[in-house]
């Protein structure tokens, strides 16, 4: 598969290139990105001609031998990019989240199946190994049903975007859609996989942005504590940009499941070290050796979208989970603001259905919770 990158900052760079040059099939054959600094840094990084780079995504999107792309620029810039690219024919594996927007997002997966494309989204937190393995004990019925999955995230390092371009676009709401929520909004995915596939049918959360180093600057929460309800069951989702635990607490019919990392930090910014699992009183034996050389999962996500769009099959995330997700994240900020439970899908007649986190400014009551700018709707 022969791929171009469209916008080269860091998760490009450092987590997409090594990942695709571990794959002996696919092949990044041209990029875009309107930073020239980060631009040549990618050109010289993947071995690519001048003639193959160029500031303007549409000049990838016109090449015949492009059969895919990569967008993995800022989420307010993705939703025109991610539609030219599936009316020029190619194929798409979008970084997360797939807009600002449902409205978007759904446009997008839309589109993706009336020209018959993939449209498939980063959700590489399914193929971490330690992840995998909790969902391997869960699945094995080892200890019941799950009832309750705990995710701590809350040393989420706050690490900047590339120099060269806006460090700290992920701050300012109008480009990232919310703070360390939307930025990982993986958890969201993981907790929904985790508790049985199920779909969430409501969120109730509380946001909160504390003084912090960023404080004169920073528009978006950077705490966020969520309770996602299922069916049969819940989820919490507790992120931090700041020094809490992390972890993977489960509560299943039969037992229970603790999953820790190094220093008790956050998974993905910290190894795992210690999965325990307890049937009754009765510890379960369980292998664990999570794999290191690919803690991230990227390698398995490329390898997932390659095969989707090889055999014609479902990726492993397509573009209407990156759409329920969003929801999912979007309904929290709403929660939070409106003080009160929201029920997801989201009603498209919502609000932040078609504004997102901006229509959570000066038209909801409590909305300066979540302070954002009064943005014009993205796209
Ligand atoms: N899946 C993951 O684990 C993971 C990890 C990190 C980042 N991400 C996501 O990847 C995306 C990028 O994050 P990052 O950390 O690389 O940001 P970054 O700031 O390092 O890079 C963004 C790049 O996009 C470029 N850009 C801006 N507008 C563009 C346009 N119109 N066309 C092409 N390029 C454009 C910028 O010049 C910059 O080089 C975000 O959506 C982020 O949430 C995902």
């Amino acid at each position: 598969m022969r791929v171009g990158i469209i916008g080269c900052g860091n998760v490009s760079l450092n987590l997409h290139l090594p990942a695709i040059a571990a794959e002996p099939n696919i092949h990044v054959v041209a990029a875009a990105d309107p930073t020239p600094a980060r631009l040549e840094l990618f050109r010289q990084r993947a071995g690519l001609d001048a003639d193959a780079c160029s500031p303007d995504a549409a000049d990838v999107l016109a090449r015949p031998d492009v059969e895919a792309v990569l967008v993995a620029t800022p989420p307010r810039y993705r939703p025109p990019i991610v539609l030219a690219a599936l009316a020029a024919g190619k194929h798409v594996l979008s970084e997360k989240p797939i807009a600002l927007t449902p409205a978007e997002g759904w446009e997008m997966a839309r589109a993706a199946r009336s020209f018959d494309r993939r449209l498939a989204m980063v959700h590489n937190y399914y193929f971490m190994p330690d992840l995998a393995a909790v969902k391997r004990v869960l699945d094995s019925g080892a200890i019941g049903e799950p009832y309750l999955v705990i995710l701590n995230l809350l040393s989420v390092e706050d690490r900047p975007g590339a120099a060269e371009y806006r460090p700290i676009w992920r701050h300012d709401a109008s480009m990232g859609g919310g703070g360390v929520l939307m930025d990982i909004l993986h958890a969201v995915y993981v907790v929904a996989w985790l508790s049985s596939s199920q779909p969430i049918r409501a969120v109730s959360a509380a946001v909160d942005r504390r003084i912090g180093t960023l404080s004169d600057v920073s528009e978006v929460e950077d705490v966020a504590l969520c309770r996602f309800e299922f069916d049969k069951g819940f989820g919490l989702v507790n992120l931090a940009w700041g020094d809490g635990p992390g972890g993977v607490e489960v509560m299943a019919s039969e037992g229970r499941l603790l999953l820790f990392y190094r220093s008790f930090g956050t998974g993905a910014f910290e190894p795992p070290e210690q999965l325990h699992v307890f049937r009754g009183k009765e510890r379960v034996p369980v292998e664990f050796q999570p794999d290191r050389t690919t803690p991230l999962g990227m390698q398995p996500i490329w390898r997932d979208f390659a095969e989707s769009v090889e055999r014609g099959r479902e990726p492993i995330a397509p573009a209407e989970q990156g759409c329920a997700t969003l929801e999912a994240v979007l309904g929290a900020y709403a929660s939070a603001s409106r003080k009160r439970t929201v029920a997801l899908p989201l009603d498209a007649s919502d609000p932040v259905y078609y504004r997102g986190i901006a229509a959570l400014r000066g038209t909801e009551p409590g909305a300066e919770e979540v302070s954002v700018p009064n943005v014009e709707p993205v796209g």
